[in-house]
């Protein structure tokens, strides 16, 4: 990989050590050149125009997001953002009275939401299942408690709180043998190392652009599997998701699209598609062999200064690290990088309830380098962090 060239191509590593690649990475010129080429064919001719000007494009944002995952183009839904594409997903399962969701501690705080309106709505249980001595899923209590009811797994791949990878392929294998739906999110997984979906074995995927992939804010996706369409009823409809009957029915669009909105930012899908076909030139393999050794070297780093404790979880750990500095709130820190010019995040409690119930961790300084990272930009930023 050469990081020289993707770092002359990537405009903010000019001013910034961007350590936020897990909120929202930096951006490349050619994303950028297309997003800004859609925006200004917009103004020229006119948004639906010009959306209608690139109609081919959008397509191979389809196209390209299939092969990322080793989907078909007609099982991925595009969306404004992850947790709306999550959402698609959940609230079409036709939950009843006694079904259970199991899900485990990992999950992103308006998930644990959505799990408990639901439960509360339609009389399904809510099954959290704990998490094994090294903090991932517990893969052999989950097999213990999936039975017949069990209607969905939920799981989070890669949490919003740390370094934690959970072992989805085989909390997969589990979903398919007891004939549950398996829904993943994969938001902190895409773009960062490889996901197939067929690997997992998730029935329904989701994540966003803005994250691991580079792509703009504003952009979302879902996978779901053909074989699980007919077990699916989606929550809303509207023009794009189906087609009047001319009478008193309709029928829905094909694949996963009746989960669509019929408005879309065409400049958004722009971005989404480059940073796209940007991922999948570089090759997932090389992208996480670097970021996921970046990660495990900042984490080594941290660990090792005497104020610092790290607190990611599982054996099997990504690009994402988190810390608490002792004596000092974790928004002070971060401010005290970003006044060093260095870009890192807060995750709060409430982002994560249900491993906050377990460990009871304050807010925490989330760091978060990629592959354009380099070495001495993790130096520096330790350098910073030692000096608080
Ligand atoms: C694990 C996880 N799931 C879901 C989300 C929500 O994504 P979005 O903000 O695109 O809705 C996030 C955002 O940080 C996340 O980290």
């Amino acid at each position: 990989m050469d990081v020289d060239w993707l770092r002359a191509e990537t405009p903010g590593t000019e001013h910034r050590i961007h350590l936020n690649n897990a909120g929202a990475a930096l951006m490349s010129r050619r994303t950028l050149a297309a997003m800004t080429e859609q925006l200004q064919l917009e103004a020229e001719i006119g948004g639906y125009e010009a959306l209608d000007r690139v109609a081919d494009r959008v397509e191979a944002t389809y196209a390209g997001m299939a092969r990322l995952l080793g989907a078909r183009r007609e099982e991925i839904a595009l969306f404004d953002n992850s947790t709306h594409a999550w959402n698609a997903a959940f609230y079409a399962v036709p939950f009843r009275p006694g079904d259970r969701i199991l899900t485990t501690r990992a999950e992103y705080g308006s998930s644990v939401l959505a799990y408990l309106q639901v439960a509360r709505r339609t009389g399904a249980e809510l099954v959290v299942v704990p998490n094994d001595e090294h903090g991932s899923v517990d893969v052999a209590a989950l097999a213990e408690l999936v039975d017949e009811r069990t209607k969905l797994i939920g799981l989070t791949w890669v949490p919003t709180f740390g370094g934690l990878v959970n072992p989805a392929a085989e909390v997969g294998r589990i979903a398919r043998s007891a004939g549950a739906l398996y829904l993943v999110d994969a938001t902190q997984a895409v773009g960062q190392f490889p996901v197939d979906v067929t690997e997992v074995g998730a029935d329904l995927l989701t994540g966003t652009a803005r994250k691991f992939l580079r792509g703009p804010r504003g952009t979302g996706f879902l996978y779901v599997r053909t074989e699980v369409l007919d077990r699916l009823d989606p929550a809303v409809v509207e023009i794009a998701a189906a087609t009047w009957d001319g009478g008193r029915g309709f029928r829905w669009a094909e694949g996963a699209r009746r989960f669509e909105t019929w408005e879309r930012s065409g400049v958004n899908l722009a971005g989404f598609g480059a940073a796209v076909d940007q991922a999948l030139e570089l090759g997932l393999d090389a992208i996480g062999t670097r970021a996921l050794g970046l990660g495990a070297r900042l984490r080594d780093q941290l660990a090792a200064l005497p104020k610092v404790a790290t607190h990611d979880q599982g054996t099997d750990r990504c690009a994402i690290v988190t810390a608490t500095v002792d004596g000092m709130p974790a928004e002070e820190a971060r401010a005290a990088l970003a006044a060093s010019g260095i870009n890192t995040t807060v995750t709060v409690p409430e982002d994560d309830p249900l491993d906050t119930e377990d460990r009871g961790l304050p807010a925490l300084l989330r760091l978060s380098p990629h592959y354009y990272n380099t070495e001495a930009e993790l130096d520096r930023a330790v350098e910073v962090i030692a000096g608080l």
